[in-house]
């Protein structure tokens, strides 16, 4: 533990708090850290520093993001997962629910099934989330598809994903770097938005997430 904090309230993301100072998720694994974040005693319950810098998802919701589907019973499939950082903080929002965390590069996850092992309601997947009839022997179905993954087609994988596994909602962050560093993020984002509204999907939100990733943008999105 690192220090107690005098007061917390939470945000209008539900399961995500604020002490004045930072973004916070309460621990559901308590005295454990993922990635070097503080930790906080606040009349007894254990809260974790939510670091916007480190997590696209802290990010939107430090930029005053509200539309955030994650429950605290959801069943979530979370793609590009790396070691775990930003999927842990859903961990702790959905603390009754389940974060089905697919990670394709073989490094990051070690790093991942490491972060699982302590927290009951992270499952680690080595697999591609381009693929996702290869994952349907983890997870049938999800509530909500939270994808992060930097490569090429990001919406249109999204899109693919969300089908599948017939979420009602999802938050795709995409990196614009990805699908073609010689051409303006706001266009491409523009594009993204409008791919999936022409595939039936409600864009509750678009929001560019600078200062804290250049040329990256979060969509919400409800099927
Ligand atoms: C920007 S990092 C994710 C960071 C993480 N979401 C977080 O906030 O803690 C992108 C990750 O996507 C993974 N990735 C890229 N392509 C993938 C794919 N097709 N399937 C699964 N993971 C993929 C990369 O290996 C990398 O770990």
């Amino acid at each position: 533990m690192d220090e107690g904090c005098t007061r917390v309230n939470e945000t209008r993301v539900k399961g995500v708090y604020w002490d004045g100072e930072r973004l916070l998720t309460r621990n559901t694994a308590p005295g454990t850290r993922v990635y070097g974040e503080r930790l906080f005693d606040c009349e007894g319950v254990e809260y974790r520093e939510w670091v916007p810098g480190r997590s696209k998802l802290g990010a939107y919701i430090r930029l005053g993001g509200m539309d955030v589907p994650f429950r605290e019973s959801s069943k979530v499939l979370y793609l590009g997962a790396a070691s775990g950082t930003t999927a842990s903080h859903v961990a702790d929002i959905v603390a009754l629910g389940t974060v089905y965390c697919v990670e394709i590069s073989q490094r990051s996850f070690r790093d991942l099934v490491k972060v699982c092992e302590g927290r009951r309601n992270m499952v680690p997947i080595l697999g591609d989330a381009t693929r996702p009839e290869e994952l349907k022997f983890a997870i049938e179905s999800a509530d909500v598809v939270y994808q992060d993954i930097a490569q090429k087609n990001q919406a249109g994988i999204f899109i693919k994903a969300m089908r599948s596994f017939r979420a009602r909602a999802g938050m795709l962050s995409l990196k614009a770097r990805s699908e073609d560093v010689t051409r303006d993020p706001a266009k491409i984002f523009e594009e993204a938005c409008q791919l999936l509204q022409r595939e039936r999907f409600q864009v509750l939100d678009m929001m560019d997430l600078a200062p804290f990733e250049k040329d990256h943008a979060m969509f919400s999105v409800v099927a």
